[in-house]
């Protein structure tokens, strides 16, 4: 995680540094810091957000038109203002910084303190700085050899960018395992972690790879290897305006893309389902199609929500393709030593596509032969890149943390996916694949609709806003959307949240219902109906409060439930896409009316680029 940007070029670079940070602070917003070239090197940083350095900078020169800067989620060392980046060298001519993990790095600091070296710092980041000053003075190398040398010896994932004082227009950046994009102007450069800093200037970028090192200077851009071996840059065009970044006259970005998912929705279903011919069209599926209707078991692997998507998929796939799939959490698949045999195909979903756990668990899979089918959110990062193949889902840049605009997208992508497979399968039969490819085609106006629910849905949260804990609860296609919104909820409000399946529940966590216990029941009308309707009965037997999300007109769980929230009608497979939008919005309001930073909860980033 961490945001970093950085700009040589005519232009002031602390302004363009900070307008910059503060569009990458949903990477993380523990500290700040920029480093500034002018008649010498000046560092400026501090614990909190993008806002408090640039308050705390008024009236003090910040003119400079080469600078780097960081937005930090802190990994090693707690936040403050000596942990947060960027970071001198011990000369105090050379300043970094960095995004990812040296995981060697007691080794290397343990190799500069017994050569006198002494920190100021608890992070990775400082020895990393020092190690190559070390090597720089030892060699009597430039800062780029230094690098090079120096990087060969590191274990983990980075991207850095560093200024010398001594050669006051230039920026040396590497990647291995995090982002960096960079950007072409005229006379310029911009770099960072994504395009988002640098968007207004230019829309032509070069995403750095693995194992590659950049000279920056104004005029020039050098791609190298770590072999030293210069290498052509591929620049690519960006279509992705500015207006996709802002809030839009919306209070916090989360509510901005909950409220966006009708035309996200459409826009990731557009020209997929070809109403003409009746079918559904996916290049990426088309080319594989015979390995994927084939496959002898399809491995999903992902993260948080993105796992939540997963889960659904498992559901779906297995229904409508009679494919056996498993569900992984990235982070526990890439340490096992999973099975992968011939023919399995492995869906990775990420919303980043940066998620170092599913980033290297398909790299795992990948090296074992398996075909990676990738579902990924931004287009052009590590996981579309390494995919074998895969699916864009369209949903635009996400800004806020919580993810949501996103999962709708996802689930979208994974349903055409299923519909495609099925079809081509001969698992699913051609009335049902109509139903649900006309289905698909109503949603985006059933979001719509679903959405109208928000100012009783913000009632609801004031309602319940001081309970401790929550429990969600969901059966079948709607347990993954009980997941989900405990998720959501205690990623935005800081409560307790547990999601079920809704019988299981009886295992165990029933003995949490009383009085205080707010239950959030996803039961909207499907073939487990009267089931749900059973456990609401065991929940409000033991005076549990129920919060019920249905199909408009259940007069049933209307007459059973404290509050719900309705849904329009839609056939259960798809249901989910609609059950999942009151999910998000009960978080959100909660979290206002505690009067918590939804866009940036605490503790977060939204992009997991450590492991
Ligand atoms: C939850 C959330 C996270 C992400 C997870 C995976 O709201 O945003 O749980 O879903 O970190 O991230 P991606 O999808 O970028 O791989």
């Amino acid at each position: 995680m961490c945001g970093i940007v950085g700009y040589t070029g005519p232009r002031e670079a602390y302004p363009l540094i900070i307008k910059g940070l503060k569009r990458l602070e949903y990477r993380g917003y523990d500290s700040t810091g920029v480093a500034l070239l002018n008649g010498g090197l000046k560092v400026h940083k501090k614990k909190g957000k993008v806002a408090d350095l640039e308050e705390s900078l008024v009236g003090v020169n910040v003119h400079a038109h080469t600078g780097i800067g960081h937005t930090r989620w802190a990994t090693h060392g707690e936040p403050s203002d000596r942990n947060a980046h960027p970071h001198a060298s011990a000369s105090g001519k050379l300043a970094m910084i960095h995004n990812g993990i040296i995981e060697n790095y007691t080794q290397l600091k343990g190799e500069l303190i017994k050569k006198g070296y002494t920190f100021k710092s608890d992070t990775d980041t400082e020895v990393l700085l020092n190690f190559i000053e070390e090597i720089k003075s030892n060699n009597n190398c430039n800062l780029e050899e230094a690098v090079r040398i120096a990087l060969k010896r590191v274990v983990g994932a980075y991207v850095i960018l560093l200024l010398d004082q001594d050669d006051p227009d230039t920026i040396i950046a590497a990647r291995k395992g995090s982002p960096l994009v960079i950007g072409i102007g005229k006379g310029e450069h911009f770099l960072g972690s994504d395009a988002s800093p640098m968007l207004e200037y230019t829309k032509e970028v070069v995403y750095v790879n693995d194992y590659e090192l950049a000279i920056v200077r104004p005029d020039e851009l050098i791609l190298k290897n770590l072999g030293n071996e210069k290498l052509t840059p591929y620049v690519q065009k960006l279509d992705l305006e500015l207006a996709a970044i802002e809030k839009g006259g919306y209070e916090h970005f989360m509510l901005k893309e909950i409220f966006e998912q009708p035309q996200t929705v459409y826009d990731c279903l557009r020209g997929r389902l070809d109403a003409a011919s009746n079918t559904v069209i996916m290049s990426g599926v088309q080319k594989h199609i015979d390995a994927l209707k084939n496959a002898p078991r399809v491995i999903i692997v992902a993260c948080g929500t993105s796992w939540h998507a997963g889960l659904l998929a498992e559901y779906v796939i297995e229904e409508l393709c009679r494919i056996p799939v498993e569900v992984e959490y990235a982070s526990e698949f890439r340490y096992r030593n999973p099975v992968i045999n011939k023919g399995d195909v492995i869906i990775a979903i990420s919303q980043s596509g940066e998620t170092a756990d599913t980033l290297v668990a398909i790299e795992r899979a990948k090296e074992q032969g398996a075909i990676i089918f990738g579902v990924v959110n931004v287009v052009g990062s590590s996981i579309a890149r390494i995919s074998t193949t895969g699916s864009y889902t369209h949903a635009g840049p996400e800004i806020g943390v919580a993810s949501t605009k996103a999962f709708t997208a996802q689930l979208a992508v994974l349903y055409m996916i299923a519909l495609k497979i099925g079809v081509e399968k001969g698992t699913l039969d051609q009335s049902l694949f109509n139903k649900l490819f006309n289905e698909l085609n109503a949603i985006p106006d059933k979001i719509a609709e679903a959405l109208k629910q928000s100012e009783h849905i913000k009632k609801v949260a004031e309602k319940y806003k001081d309970a401790k804990d929550f429990l969600y609860l969901g059966r079948g296609y709607n347990f993954p959307i009980a997941l989900e919104g405990a998720l959501k909820l205690k990623e935005i409000s800081y409560i307790h949240a547990e999601g079920y399946p809704a019988a299981e529940m009886k295992h165990g966590p029933i003995a949490l219902v009383d009085d205080q216990l707010p239950v959030v029941f996803v039961a909207t009308k499907d073939s487990y109906h009267e089931k749900i309707v059973s456990n609401i009965q065991e929940i409000k037997a033991r005076k549990g409060k129920v919060i019920a999300v249905i199909t408009e007109g259940d007069e049933l769980i209307k007459s059973m439930a404290d509050d719900v929230i309705e849904v329009p009608e839609a056939h259960e497979i798809v249901a989910p896409m609609l059950s999942t939008i009151p999910m998000q919005l009960l978080a959100y309001y909660i979290g206002v009316v505690k009067g918590l930073d939804v866009d940036k909860p605490r503790n977060l980033a939204k992009s997991v680029t450590v492991e």
